[in-house]
């Protein structure tokens, strides 16, 4: 039984669900996802483990409700449980020692950030993040990473916290005026696309954390395809994270919309039963 011990409201939209995985959270690493089905006929849906408690024996996951999924499971209530749960999955990140790491993270992307960012920080490094959002509702686990952080960095498309405008204006900024060893992005397609294309001029290694469709989550479907370097990879068991400089964000991006309609029609169902 995968119950729901705590649930929290971060932002507008967005929640965390603490889930009682013994087992689970024994093993996870930082950069591991877990994939869930919130009932019996449901589908089946990865997420990053934000955050673990070994002694607890629980980990937190954190998402964005978008669709009928995300929303079914931020409709769950604590007591409530999950139909399962599989994990952990994918590899975790290459933690070591690079010297100074610059950590970006765009909307809900900066909560699977915090677990990274914190084991960077405690192999070594000096972590510099920059984390931002649409607006400052929106903006979560700014006080975590202020905490694994020397150094912590905000940008707001509206400008209402921090820099107005992009995460990657600020990075830009930081790579004219200080050498960067390491690059680690996490957030929206888009985000991580830009992030790529501002470091590469410069060589400097990025790390980027896919996010395909996925079904089953251990390589033998083939939906969570991306090219990289050319080769084509299984995000799943190859990934997450790849070298950013040697992904094809346009085909990830295309694939990511295959089922638009699908995902529409899913939601208004869903939406009439339960309203
Ligand atoms: P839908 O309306 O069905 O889909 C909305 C969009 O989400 C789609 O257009 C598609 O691009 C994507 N999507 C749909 N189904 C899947 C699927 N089975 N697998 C992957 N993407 C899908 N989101 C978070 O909010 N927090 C996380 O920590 C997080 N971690 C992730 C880790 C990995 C490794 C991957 C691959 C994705 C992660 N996601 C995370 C994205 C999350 O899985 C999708 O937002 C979710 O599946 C959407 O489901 P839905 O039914 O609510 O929305
Ligand atoms: Fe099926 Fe990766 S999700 S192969
Ligand atoms: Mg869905």
């Amino acid at each position: 039984m995968y119950r729901i011990v705590a649930k929290k409201e971060l932002a507008p939209a967005v929640k965390s669900l603490t889930i009682n995985a013994p087992l689970i959270s024994k093993k996870a690493r930082p950069g591991q996802f877990i994939i869930i089905r919130v009932d019996e006929s449901g589908e089946r849906i990865p997420l990053t483990i934000a955050d673990l408690d070994v002694q607890q024996g629980t980990v937190t996951t954190i998402f964005l409700e978008v669709g009928k999924t995300t929303k079914q499971l931020g409709s769950l209530k604590e007591g409530g449980s999950l139909a399962d749960l599989a994990g952990p999955l994918g590899k975790p990140t290459e933690i070591k020692k690079y010297g100074k790491v610059v950590c970006v993270g765009g909307g809900v992307g900066v909560a699977p950030l915090y677990l990274e960012a914190k084991a960077l920080k405690d192999a070594g490094n000096k972590v510099i993040s920059i984390i931002g959002a649409r607006t400052k509702e929106l903006l979560i686990f700014e006080k975590e990473m202020q905490q694994v952080s020397d150094e912590l960095h905000i940008a707001t498309d509206d400008g209402s916290k921090g820099h107005h405008g992009f995460v990657t204006d600020v990075l830009q900024k930081l790579i004219t005026e200080q050498n960067i060893d390491m690059v680690l992005a996490i957030g929206p397609t888009v985000m991580m696309k830009a992030v790529a294309k501002v470091t590469k001029p410069h060589n400097i290694k990025t790390l980027v954390s896919l996010n395909p469709i996925m079904v089953d989550g251990t390589g033998m479907c083939g939906a969570c395809r991306v090219t990289v370097g050319g080769e084509t990879k299984f995000t799943c068991v190859d990934g997450p994270e790849f070298d950013a400089h040697l992904v094809d964000f346009e085909e990830l991006m295309n694939r990511q919309r295959t089922y638009l309609e699908e995902e529409k029609v899913a939601l208004e169902r869903w939406k009439r039963c339960h309203h």
